[in-house]
């Protein structure tokens, strides 16, 4: 890989060149690929409207970088590795050819099932390597994927589906989870009452689960591969697809309204996803890297598909839970495959940490040779845990930041070749200008200094619109800020010039690495026929980082036990289990400020315990509201 960086002073020479000249500079990587046509212009941008091309003019199938291009050189060598939920299961492992077949196959699924080029399919699968296959199918024949979390409820998925007019959902009968199974395909018929769009429900055998097939409309996964084995396996070439052409959306939480849906286009996200891979972690040719997300998140599309297998890798999938059959899981993982880079999140690291050592001790963790970690920020102790107890002191760390928008890392050390330092992020990536703004809409310069982060130029990975509202968009990231992208996170820049990620500046919390607005949770539980009002805040909480406490005002005849369960049933149903509040503290009133505006800053310190800086309330309407909520918040504290 030419664009690797392998000293701390070629990614300084590497960042300069970035900045000095981004075109020169992204034009040599992205000749890295694979490309039908050339581009004829590296980037042409404006952060106002905004309006970003990257490698405009290029035509390209992303799947022919995944796969195709490997076959000569790496055609027998493990593209997925899938572990198996139920360990007793038996894995499995597709080879760059073995995939590349499959992917060809179900494309030809797709067609005969009457999608077509920019035609929109979501995926509502488990953690198997159809999953892998369906999103890359997709990709190959120019319809653009919207995969759905499996924990989202039928609700979510119904919003998803209408937002971007799905014509197919491809789902499993069901998903197994440590001891649970979802019960995919009836989420699904629930969804699809109110879905207009879809014509077509392609359905994989996982389960076993009885379900119900609709006639005319679903049909199953095994039996639409036989009709393309009788038909001779004929070739599915690959679309020829515009640079700018949209390659997927993933939907994502803010902190107004519903989730909305981020695009990504082909070209850039190919460019950034490789690029990133490769340097972020060190890649080198024969690793076994594992990242533990879920496709279901930016993680998984970028860094267990499309980065890894751009740049030729093996990618391990995991189906299950890292505590399933027990705490050992994610480690007799890595002894069993020899594991050379292993990608995870805080939460995980923190919740494994609490069942003690003994999980970890005996297994041959030998094999690993680079750590990662990505979703929230990560904190000493967890870092100091994974260092020691997993690395063994040996692997460098890197602490990888950025989003759903971002389509690939912004800033995080580089493995072994830039320093590392627990709780940071450390440097920008090349391409990648961040900077700190203060209230007033003014740059922070210097050092030691904390203020609102945002990047200045465009990367080739960036969201280039939310689905059908490019308007809210441009108001999300693009307008609090002239020609600035907005993060919505808080950040710190030490002395050094290392940057400090210290979490989201907006209405948006980080519950175990997942984006939660706290608007979506309030409406979800405002359905619930008892509650008159709520108000949604984060605070600490030792797994997940940010656990939910919620403030609901219900009408008066209520039996508060009662009522508590029917509000989580009900974010369970609007949202999906992910978002339950974590704690439920019924008040008479909720602290607002004449013009009727909550008091967030209020119900943040009480549910974090802090009262001591509670601050003015001398401005709410009704300032012994206050002492009446604190009262709540200590009994339950107590309870
Ligand atoms: O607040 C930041 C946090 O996660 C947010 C992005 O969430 P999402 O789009 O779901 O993507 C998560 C996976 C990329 C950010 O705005 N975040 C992500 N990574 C880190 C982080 N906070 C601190 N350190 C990180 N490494």
């Amino acid at each position: 890989m030419s664009f690797q960086i392998k000293t701390f002073e070629e990614y300084q020479d590497a960042y300069q060149r970035s900045v000095k000249d981004p075109e020169q500079f992204w034009g040599e990587i992205a000749d890295n690929f694979f490309w039908k046509r050339k581009w004829t212009n590296v980037l042409s941008w404006n952060f106002k409207e905004p309006d970003i091309k990257w490698f405009e003019g290029g035509k390209v199938n992303i799947t022919e970088n995944c796969l195709d291009r490997h076959i000569y050189q790496y055609g027998d060598k493990p593209a997925i590795i899938w572990e198996p939920n139920d360990p007793t299961e038996a894995h499995r492992i597709l080879s760059y050819k073995q995939l590349l077949n499959k992917v060809e196959q179900f494309s030809t699924v797709l067609k005969n099932n009457n999608i077509r080029k920019g035609d929109r399919v979501c995926i509502y699968l488990p953690m198997v390597p159809e999953l892998v296959i369906a999103v890359l199918a997709c990709a190959r024949i120019g319809a653009i994927h919207s995969v759905v979390f499996g924990g989202f409820s039928a609700q979510s998925i119904a919003d998803r589906i209408n937002d971007a007019t799905c014509k197919l959902v491809i789902t499993a009968d069901g998903g197994f989870r440590g001891t649970k199974v979802l019960e995919l395909k009836s989420i699904v018929d629930d969804a699809l009452m109110q879905c207009q769009s879809v014509e077509k429900v392609i359905v994989l055998t996982r389960s076993r689960t009885p379900i119900a097939m609709l006639k005319g409309r679903d049909v199953w996964w095994e039996d639409e591969i036989n009709k393309v084995e009788t038909q001779g396996n004929p070739p599915c070439p690959a679309e020829e697809m515009d640079a700018e052409d949209t390659l997927f959306i993933l939907y994502t939480s803010g902190s107004t309204g519903k989730p909305k849906g981020v695009v990504h286009t082909t070209g850039g996200y190919m460019v950034y996803t490789g690029y990133t891979f490769a340097n972020t972690f060190q890649y080198a040719p024969g690793d076994v890297y594992f990242c533990t997300a879920d496709i279901g998140w930016i993680t998984g599309h970028s860094y267990i598909v499309y980065g890894p297998l751009s740049q030729g890798a093996t990618s391990l999938m995991f189906e299950g839970v890292p505590t399933f059959p027990d705490a050992g899981r994610f480690w007799d993982i890595v002894e069993k495959y020899k594991v050379n880079i292993l990608y995870t999140a805080p939460t995980a690291i923190r919740s494994l940490m609490a069942f003690g050592d003994s999980f970890v001790e005996g297994k041959d963790l030998s094999s690993l040779r680079v750590l990662g970690s990505v979703g929230e920020p990560i904190n000493e102790e967890a870092w100091n845990w994974y260092n020691e107890k997993i690395g063994k002191g040996k692997c460098p760390i890197v602490d990888t930041w950025w989003q759903t928008e971002n389509g690939g890392h912004l800033i995080t050390s580089i493995a072994g070749v830039t320093p590392q330092l627990p709780g940071y992020a450390l440097l920008p990536l090349p391409g990648v200008q961040p900077c700190l703004m203060d209230e007033n809409g003014n740059e922070i310069e210097g050092n030691d200094v904390s203020g609102n982060l945002c990047i200045k130029f465009p990367w080739p990975g960036m969201l280039r619109t939310t689905w059908g509202d490019h308007e809210r968009c441009k108001q999300t990231y693009f307008s609090t800020y002239a020609d600035k992208y907005f993060t919505g996170d808080g950040c710190y820049r030490s002395p050094e010039g290392y940057y400090r990620i210290t979490g989201r500046v907006d209405d948006v919390l980080n519950v175990s690495g997942h984006r939660i607005g706290t608007a979506e949770v309030e409406n979800a539980i405002n359905m619930h026929s008892d509650v008159v009002e709520s108000a949604i805040v984060g605070y600490p909480h030792a797994v997940k980082g940010q656990g939910i406490y919620a403030y609901v005002i219900a009408h008066h005849h209520i039996d508060a036990e009662k009522t508590r369960q029917d509000i989580l049933q009900t974010v369970t149903r609007i949202i999906g289990a992910i978002a339950k509040p974590d704690i439920i503290q019924f008040v008479d009133e909720l602290p607002k400020t004449r013009s009727g505006k909550i008091m967030r800053r209020i119900l943040r310190k009480v549910a974090e315990d802090d009262l001591s800086s509670l601050g003015d309330t001398s401005t709410l309407q009704d300032p012994s509201v206050v002492d009446a909520i604190i009262q709540g918040a200590e009994k339950i504290r107590q309870a």
